[in-house]
């Protein structure tokens, strides 16, 4: 044989084993998007639940979502997907894969393996436990009587425990819940960070309380018609980057922003006559959620590296919009005109600093979500702790309305006159999304520190803004963050993009310079 016939048989047959693995791969991407296919029908139908559906077609619709959830289940956790797997990990490890395959593999196989950790039965009994927990809870809320609810949520408590267990972990059985909503984070991560943060902002909310400035601004306060609401947040929504062709903005009782691809995303708002604010709000933290939605690449979509990374990194973006911009002096500079012009002969006489305050008070609440950009850490710092101790056996279901009570009185200087507005205010207990909460202020804190990199980036943004150019911050947010899907994971994206492990230092400064200067510290 000559060297060139060699090279050829060398060359062929890394071609074949290259194709045999492109097949391989092809099969788990196709099995993936008719999964992702199915999975969308449930998207669309949990979406029109939500905002168009009759009261009484809910009984067929929870089947209809529970017979797709199980379908979607039992044809991911099939043996077909675990031989794909299997069968690509040697491609896999000798790095025969492309970068995006690999993600995609890797991904696939997390979530894969995780899922058939749990057996059928348990898969069963959390979803019965959820469902009764949740009727128990809104019985127990509206009396007010945490004892009807003790037993469910000892229950609850009980399953998840069981959970953790099966998923695995090594230091804290809680890091095996926080890895379902936020891949990769441990209590070891969360504790300084939080901790820190809990600290310097009780001291913040008493330096503002102390001041005792509150503001009572009469031009809000008045009736703004809903359809010119509407329009305002449409053309804000626009105005930020969100695609109405590939959108819709409807009403529900809680906002929320669903939608199963690029190209179909569904945000949701509802509006109070006399405040105004409140779904403007709403609305541009949906925006930042849709904005990551339309910003995955629709080639990549039904697979990891078409999905968003984490609930933090994509409460990250909502709260960029809502918060950074939303809330700052430059996007009234922008906004208030305009917001003038559709509320004409209403709101004509509000004064720009008035507006300010008003969309930045601090005032401690028992509700968090009612709660402002500063005391909205404490609720959820508050809620992580007590998780955590629950898992780990240091406190008892029966005695959290105590320790609810005692700790909002540390934190935020309030006591709740009852438990439905203190530990039975969230449904989120009921239906077992215990480790969900933290992703709430890990979003603040991711968020806080992509804008200090964004600042670099973009040295002119706060003018940019006040001219209402929001292109170049969207198309930053697109290209270091959306696009990857889940090719980093948040750390790495976040070390990645701003040279610094996730912290709260950059949400710290950002909070102490702004409220510093509007209470006139
Ligand atoms: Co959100």
């Amino acid at each position: 044989m000559n060297l060139a016939a060699a090279f050829f048989i060398e060359e062929d047959l890394s071609r074949t084993t290259n194709f045999r693995n492109m097949t391989t791969y092809e099969t788990l991407i196709k099995h993936l998007k008719e999964l992702h296919v199915l999975g969308s029908i449930g998207g669309i139908i949990g979406w029109d639940q939500e905002t168009m559906m009759p009261p009484r077609g809910g009984e067929l619709r929870a089947e209809q979502l529970a017979m797709l959830s199980s379908m979607c289940h039992e044809r991911f956790t099939s043996n077909e997907i675990g031989d794909l797997l299997e069968a690509l990990k040697a491609a896999d490890e000798s790095g025969e894969l492309t970068e995006e395959q690999a993600v995609n593999v890797r991904e696939t196989r997390r979530s894969y393996e995780r899922d058939k950790k749990l057996p059928t039965d348990l898969v069963e009994e959390l979803a019965r436990t959820r469902s009764l927990a949740q009727q128990k809870w809104a019985e127990a809320r509206k009396e007010s009587d945490f004892k009807k609810f003790q037993p469910l949520l000892e229950k609850t408590v009980d399953l998840k425990k069981q959970v953790a267990e099966l998923y695995g972990y090594e230091d804290d059985i809680y890091d095996a819940l926080l890895d379902t909503y936020e891949p990769g984070m441990t209590v070891a991560q969360l504790d300084p960070m939080f901790a820190e943060l809990r600290e310097r902002t009780v001291k913040l909310v008493e330096a503002i309380v102390g001041t005792g400035t509150t503001s009572e601004v009469d031009a809000l306060k008045r009736p703004h018609p809903l359809a010119r609401q509407e329009s305002f947040e449409r053309e804000i929504a626009e105005a930020f980057g969100f695609d109405f062709d590939a959108g819709r903005l409807d009403l529900s009782a809680h906002p929320f922003c669903g939608g199963n691809a690029p190209n179909d995303v569904r945000m949701t708002t509802r509006r109070d006559e006399n405040d105004p604010l409140s779904s403007l709000y709403s609305v541009m933290h949906e925006t930042g959620h849709g904005l990551y939605g339309q910003g995955l690449e629709a080639k990549h979509s039904g697979t990891p590296m078409g999905s968003s990374i984490s609930l933090g990194i994509h409460e990250s973006q909502s709260r960029t919009w809502e918060n950074l911009v939303g809330r700052s002096r430059q996007f009234w500079e922008f906004a208030l005109p305009r917001f003038k012009a559709h509320f004409e002969g209403i709101s004509e006489d509000l004064e720009f600093d008035e507006v300010c305050f008003a969309a930045n008070e601090v005032k401690p609440s028992l509700i968090r979500v009612e709660a402002d950009e500063v005391t909205y850490n404490l609720h959820i710092i508050l809620r992580f702790e007590i998780e955590r101790d629950l898992m780990n056996g240091r406190v008892e279901v029966k005695e959290l309305p105590e320790i609810w009570n005692t700790r909002m009185q540390d934190y935020l200087g309030l006591t709740p006159p009852n438990d439905a507005l203190g530990v039975m205010q969230d449904i989120h207990w009921s239906m077992g999304g215990i480790g969900y909460f933290p992703t709430y202020t890990l979003g603040n804190l991711y968020g806080a520190q992509f804008f200090e990199a964004v600042r670099e980036a973009l040295p002119d943004l706060d003018n940019q803004i006040v001219r209402g150019e929001f292109v170049p911050l969207r198309e930053w947010l697109r290209k270091n963050i959306h696009c990857h899907g889940k090719r980093f994971s948040a750390t790495d994206l976040i070390e990645r993009v701003t040279g610094k492990p996730p912290s709260s230092e950059a949400f710290l400064n950002y909070m102490e310079t702004k409220f510093g200067a509007l209470y006139d510290l």
